[in-house]
């Protein structure tokens, strides 16, 4: 058994919900939460900023070694930040331009393989919640929990165009629907560690269902396995 509790590792696609879904979990369990793709994306970032081609493979790689990488948690003491060169990263992770080269990024073999591994050494002990599109089938296939979340692209689209205008900002429900598509395609095309259904992963389809309503549902089913005494 490991040292701080379960492994509640968590994959699906874009938009559907896994990283408020999983901090909530985290909190009610007293679980870390870990969100995987803050990673791909900071990696994508620092390149960009540093204005490095992201075509190129072995340059890309490389910097993911150079790079000084910390995780600790933020101010609600449940999620782990990611920290890049000691300096926390910002909303700018989020922009539309990182977001569409993070998936060329995630594709490079080296890059997968470097985060498994700290990703890994993040989630060892037990005590956390992981989400991304590779945790239940790669890095922690022997995870105590593995959940694939789904939702239909409709429902996806509609949750991301209600958040940006609650946002203040401009929204085409259109256009996100079809980045989402484009997104899709791509984690679910990739030549390594795909997004996909682990056989042994719970599907929870929250087309129809409120995001509270799937994190209950996922706590329960922690709560009784720890219930029974397994921790
Ligand atoms: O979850 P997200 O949209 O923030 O992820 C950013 C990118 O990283 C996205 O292209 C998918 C990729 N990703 C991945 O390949 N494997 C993970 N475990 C997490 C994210």
């Amino acid at each position: 058994m490991r040292k701080k509790g379960f492994v509640i590792a968590m994959d699906g696609p874009a938009g559907v919900g896994k990283s408020t879904i999983g901090q909530w979990v985290a909190k009610s369990l007293g679980y870390h939460f870990v969100n995987t793709g803050e990673m791909y994306r900071a990696l994508t970032w620092k390149a960009l900023e540093k204005k490095l081609d992201i075509g190129d493979e072995k340059r890309i790689v490389a910097l993911a070694h150079e790079i000084d990488w910390g995780f600790h948690p933020s101010s609600d003491e449940v999620t782990l930040k990611t920290f890049v060169d000691g300096e926390p990263v910002s909303s700018h992770i989020r922009d539309e331009r990182v977001g569409a080269s993070s998936s060329q990024v995630a594709s490079y073999p080296g890059v997968r393989k470097f985060f498994c591994k700290l990703q890994r050494s993040l989630g060892k002990n037990g005590g956390v919640v992981m989400e991304g599109r590779d945790i239940t089938t790669h890095v922690f296939p022997d995870a105590e929990f593995k959940i694939y979340l789904d939702a239909s692209v409709e429902e996806r689209a509609k949750r991301r165009y209600h958040q940006l205008k609650a946002a203040g900002q401009e929204a085409n429900w259109r256009k996100i629907k079809e980045a989402i598509l484009k997104r899709d395609l791509g984690d679910l095309k990739r030549k390594i560690n795909p997004l996909s259904f682990a056989k042994d992963a719970v599907l929870i389809d929250s087309t129809h269902m409120s995001r509270r309503a799937v994190a209950q549902k996922i706590i329960k089913m922690v709560r009784r396995r720890r219930d029974r005494g397994s921790k």
